[in-house]
């Protein structure tokens, strides 16, 4: 015979798995996307932490109006997507959101670029039409990652990689000796160039490569008492900004660089000294080590009242 505490354990057993049924039927329920016709939000059925991570960024600021995450935060980039939604028509797949930002059924590029400027446009996109990136077909996601708590592209430390992603020519410049610490994270590209479009060259901060190298090297801007005239015109005459193989990320070395434009006859010139022409081997104490730099050491300029030949 089977004793009081036994049923009731068997009851007790019962209950438990009746219980934990119902609760998978609930689950099966809330996960049958669309079983029912009435439309879903979002969230019903995206509920991978990849989505939701967006839940956790300056496009879900409870109580900001502007991010609607209240009612349609989701529709804001994806469109109103109302079929989507909805349970799909029998034998027909479920149809894509309105915007789609990437896999097979990527939405267009003006669409995606569009959406995200009915928001952002103007401040540091004021000239994003018409620029490097949008001529070619580049749009805002190519950059902004929107699901991810702390988009790479916004901070010092990751952003070089997104760009290294489509500028490898840049990445080689930044892994050569003399470089500008942007690998390191204490400087980023966007330090010289505003990727959304400028009104200078080659999308830089300035308006000439000049104005965008004052920004932080202010000594050289001058006005000085004697002037070197290549470094008023373009610093990127001697300098390359990305990295070179030479000290002080120049383009060639002394005195081969100041050769290109010192070629008169006189010491200037003269890889080799004349005294030891016609043999020509002895080489010039003019162009010897950092030779030109060695006595015009303000190749930048001077305000020394005889610095006329740039060597105080
Ligand atoms: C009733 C369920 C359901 C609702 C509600 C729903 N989705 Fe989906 N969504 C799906 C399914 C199923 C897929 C197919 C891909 C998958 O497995 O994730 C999908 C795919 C997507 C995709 C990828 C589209 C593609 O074609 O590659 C996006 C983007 C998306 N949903 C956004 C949204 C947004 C935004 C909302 C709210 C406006 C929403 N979804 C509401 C079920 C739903
Ligand atoms: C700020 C704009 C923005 C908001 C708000 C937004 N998304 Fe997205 N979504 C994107 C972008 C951009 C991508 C492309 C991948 C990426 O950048 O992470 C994407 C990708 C997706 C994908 C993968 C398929 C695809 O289109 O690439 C799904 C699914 C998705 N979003 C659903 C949602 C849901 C659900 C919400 C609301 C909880 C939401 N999104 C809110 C911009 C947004
Ligand atoms: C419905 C309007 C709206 C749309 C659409 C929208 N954004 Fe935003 N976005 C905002 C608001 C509001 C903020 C909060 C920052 C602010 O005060 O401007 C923001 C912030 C940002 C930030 C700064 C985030 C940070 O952490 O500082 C980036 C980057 C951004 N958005 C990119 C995008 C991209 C890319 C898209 C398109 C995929 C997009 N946004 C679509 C309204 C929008
Ligand atoms: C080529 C890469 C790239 C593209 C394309 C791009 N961005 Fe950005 N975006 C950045 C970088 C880098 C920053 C950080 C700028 C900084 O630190 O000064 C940024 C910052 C932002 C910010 C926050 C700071 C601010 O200026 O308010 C917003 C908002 C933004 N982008 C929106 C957009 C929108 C909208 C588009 C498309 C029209 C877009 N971005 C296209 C690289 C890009
Ligand atoms: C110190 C300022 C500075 C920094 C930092 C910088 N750039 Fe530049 N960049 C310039 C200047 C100046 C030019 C134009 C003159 C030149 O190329 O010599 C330029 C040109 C470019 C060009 C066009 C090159 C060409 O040959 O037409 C690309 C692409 C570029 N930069 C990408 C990047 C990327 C990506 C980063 C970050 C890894 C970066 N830049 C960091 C100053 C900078
Ligand atoms: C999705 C690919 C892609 C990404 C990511 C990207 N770029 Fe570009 N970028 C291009 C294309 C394509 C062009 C136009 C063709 C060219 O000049 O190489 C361009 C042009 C440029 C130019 C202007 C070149 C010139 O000669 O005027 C600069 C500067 C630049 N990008 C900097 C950046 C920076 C900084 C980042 C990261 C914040 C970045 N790019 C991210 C694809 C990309
Ligand atoms: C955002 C600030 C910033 C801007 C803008 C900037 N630089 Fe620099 N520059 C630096 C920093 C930081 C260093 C590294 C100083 C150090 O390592 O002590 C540096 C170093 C240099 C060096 C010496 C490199 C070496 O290996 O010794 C040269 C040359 C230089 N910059 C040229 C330029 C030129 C040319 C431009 C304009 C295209 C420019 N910089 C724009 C911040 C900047
Ligand atoms: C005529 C060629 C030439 C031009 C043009 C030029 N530089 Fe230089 N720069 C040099 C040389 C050579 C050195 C190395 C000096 C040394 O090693 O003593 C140097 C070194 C530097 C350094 C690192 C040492 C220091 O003096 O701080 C910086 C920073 C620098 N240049 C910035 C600039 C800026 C900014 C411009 C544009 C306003 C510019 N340069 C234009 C030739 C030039
Ligand atoms: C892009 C051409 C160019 C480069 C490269 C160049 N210079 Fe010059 N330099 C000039 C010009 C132009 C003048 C002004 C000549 C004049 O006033 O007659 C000048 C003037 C000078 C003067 C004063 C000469 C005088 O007649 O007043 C000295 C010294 C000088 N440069 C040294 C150098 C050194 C050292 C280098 C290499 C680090 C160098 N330059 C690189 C173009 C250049
Ligand atoms: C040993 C020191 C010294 C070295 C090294 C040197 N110079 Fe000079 N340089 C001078 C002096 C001193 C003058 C002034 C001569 C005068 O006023 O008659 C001068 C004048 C110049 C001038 C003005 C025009 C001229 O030819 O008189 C230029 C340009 C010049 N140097 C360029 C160079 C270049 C380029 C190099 C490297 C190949 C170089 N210098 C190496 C000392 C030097």
């Amino acid at each position: 015979m089977l004793s009081l505490r036994v049923i009731l354990s068997l009851w007790v057993c019962g209950l438990m798995l009746a219980t934990v049924g119902a609760r998978a039927q609930d689950a099966a329920a809330s996960r049958s996307l669309g079983a029912s016709t009435e439309i879903k939000s979002c969230l019903n059925c995206h509920d991978d932490p990849k989505v939701t991570g967006v839940l956790h960024t300056a496009h879900s600021v409870k109580g900001d109006a502007r991010t609607q995450v209240d009612t349609a935060g989701c529709q804001s980039c994806h469109g109103d997507s109302q079929a989507h939604m909805a349970k799909p028509a029998e034998g027909q797949a479920r149809p894509s959101p309105e915007i789609v930002f990437s896999g097979p059924h990527t939405s267009p590029t003006e669409q995606r670029t569009k959406v995200c400027l009915d928001c952002h446009e103007g401040a540091a996109r004021t000239h994003w039409q018409g620029s490097q990136h949008a001529a070619a077909d580049v749009t805002c996601a190519n950059c902004h990652s929107s699901h991810v708590v702390q988009d790479p592209v916004l901070s010092a430390v990751s952003q070089a990689p997104v760009c290294f992603t489509c500028h490898a020519e840049q990445r080689a410049a930044a892994l050569k000796p003399s470089h500008h610490p942007v690998v390191e994270g204490q400087m980023s590209c966007s330090d010289c160039h505003n990727p959304h479009g400028s009104t200078g060259p080659h999308l830089l901060v300035g308006t000439t490569v000049n104005e965008t190298c004052y920004g932080c090297h202010d000594e050289k801007r001058g006005p000085m008492l004697w002037e070197h005239p290549p470094v008023q015109e373009d610093c990127s005459i001697c300098h390359t900004p990305h990295g070179s193989v030479q000290a002080s990320l120049l383009k060639q070395r002394a005195p081969y660089l100041c050769q290109n434009c010192h070629d008169s006859t006189l010491h200037n010139s003269q890889p080799f000294s004349g005294a030891s022409i016609p043999g020509g081997s002895a080489p010039s104490r003019m162009a010897v080590l950092r030779g030109c730099l060695n006595c015009h050491s303000q190749v930048h300029g001077s305000n020394h009242p005889s610095g006329i030949r740039f060597a105080r």
